[in-house]
C-alpha cells in the first residue's frame, strides 16, 4: 500500500512583514516571522510546536488556517495546495481545520448566547444535520452543563470559556485542531484540566492535533513529535522523546536547560480545585 498522504505538507514557507519606518534614521525593516520552513503533519498525531515568544508559532498557525498568506512557499492540505486560493475554494479547509486560541474571550462574541456561539461555525459553513442533538453532544463532551447554552460568555470562568471555545472549534467535526497556547492564559489549577480535556477529545473524536506552547512540560506530556522554532526557523523536529533526551541544536539544548525538571507530569491541581468552581 502506498504511504498515507500527510494531512499537511509545508514546503519552504516564508512569511515576512514590512515594518513601517519607526524613526528618522531607521529605514524600512523586514521581520521574517516564518522563514523557509518545511515539515509534514501526519494524520492522527499530536505535533507540538515549541519556541519562545516571537519565534513565529502563531504566524505559522495562521498560514495553515489560510487566515494569512505566505510571502512564498507551499502548503498542501490533504495533498492539495491552499496557497492563494479565493475564499470560495477554501470551504473544505475552513471546515476541516479549526483553532483554539489562547484567550477565549477574544474569540467569543460577548453578545451571543453560548449555544449560538458553538453552532456558529456549523451555520456559517452550511453544514446540515440535527443542530440540537449536536449542540447537546458538544456541550457534554467538553464538560459543561446542558443549560450553559442559554447563558453568555461573561457568566463563565476562564477555564469554562475555553471549554466553550473548544466545543465551537469541534462543532464542524474538524480533522485538524490547532491549539495555540490553549492553557497559557488560565490559572495554573485549571491548565491541566483543559490540556487533559483536549487529549481526551482527541482520542474520542480522532482528529490530528497541533499543540502550540512555550511550555516544554505541556509538549512533553502531550505530543508524539515536536517541532522547535527559533526566530522563524525550525531548528529541530523529531519524536518528542528523542528531541528532549538528545537535543541536537544549541537552541533546543538551551531551552531544555532552562527547565529544572521535566518529569512529564502537568502541574497538578490541588484536590479541592479538581472540579472547577464557576
Ligand atoms: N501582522 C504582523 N505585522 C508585523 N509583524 C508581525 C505580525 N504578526 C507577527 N509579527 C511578528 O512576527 C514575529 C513572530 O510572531 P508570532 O508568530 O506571533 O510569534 P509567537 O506566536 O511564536 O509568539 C514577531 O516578531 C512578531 O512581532
Ligand atoms: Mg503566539
Amino acid at each position: 500500500m502506498s504511504r498515507q498522504v500527510p494531512i499537511f505538507e509545508v514546503r519552504d514557507l516564508v512569511r515576512s512583514f514590512r515594518m513601517p519606518r519607526t524613526s528618522v534614521r531607521g529605514g524600512q525593516r523586514e521581520v521574517q516571522a516564518v522563514t523557509t520552513v518545511s515539515f509534514e503533519v501526519n494524520r492522527g498525531e499530536t505535533l507540538g510546536i515549541v519556541g519562545e515568544s516571537g519565534s513565529g508559532k502563531s504566524t505559522l498557525a495562521r498560514l495553515l488556517l489560510a487566515l494569512d498568506r505566505p510571502t512564498s512557499g507551499e502548503i498542501l492540505f490533504e495533498g492539495k495546495s491552499i496557497v492563494g486560493l479565493p475564499e470560495k475554494k477554501l470551504r473544505h479547509l475552513r471546515r476541516q481545520v479549526q483553532i483554539v486560541f489562547q484567550d477565549p474571550m477574544g474569540s467569543l462574541d460577548p453578545r451571543m448566547r453560548v449555544g449560538k456561539i458553538i453552532l456558529e461555525p456549523i451555520r456559517s459553513l452550511g453544514i446540515e444535520g440535527d443542530e440540537k442533538a449536536r449542540l447537546k453532544e458538544l456541550v457534554a463532551s467538553v464538560g459543561l452543563d446542558a443549560d450553559s447554552v442559554n447563558r453568555y460568555p461573561h457568566e463563565f470562568s476562564g477555564g469554562q470559556r475555553q471549554r466553550i471555545a473548544i466545543a465551537r472549534a469541534l462543532a464542524p467535526r474538524p480533522r485538524v485542531l490547532i491549539a495555540d497556547e490553549p492553557a497559557s492564559a488560565l490559572d495554573v489549577s485549571v491548565q491541566a484540566q483543559i490540556l487533559n480535556l483536549l487529549d481526551d477529545l482527541k482520542a474520542r473524536f480522532d482528529f490530528t492535533m497541533m499543540m502550540i506552547s512555550h511550555d516544554l512540560s505541556v509538549i512533553h506530556h502531550m505530543c508524539e513529535r515536536v517541532l522547535v522554532m527559533h526566530r522563524g526557523e525550525i531548528v529541530e523536529i523529531g519524536p518528542t522523546r528523542q528531541v528532549f533526551e538528545t537535543p541536537q541544536h544549541p537552541y533546543t539544548k538551551a531551552l531544555l536547560a532552562s527547565v529544572p525538571t521535566l518529569d512529564g507530569d502537568l502541574p497538578e491541581a490541588p484536590p479541592e480545585t479538581l472540579v472547577e468552581a464557576t
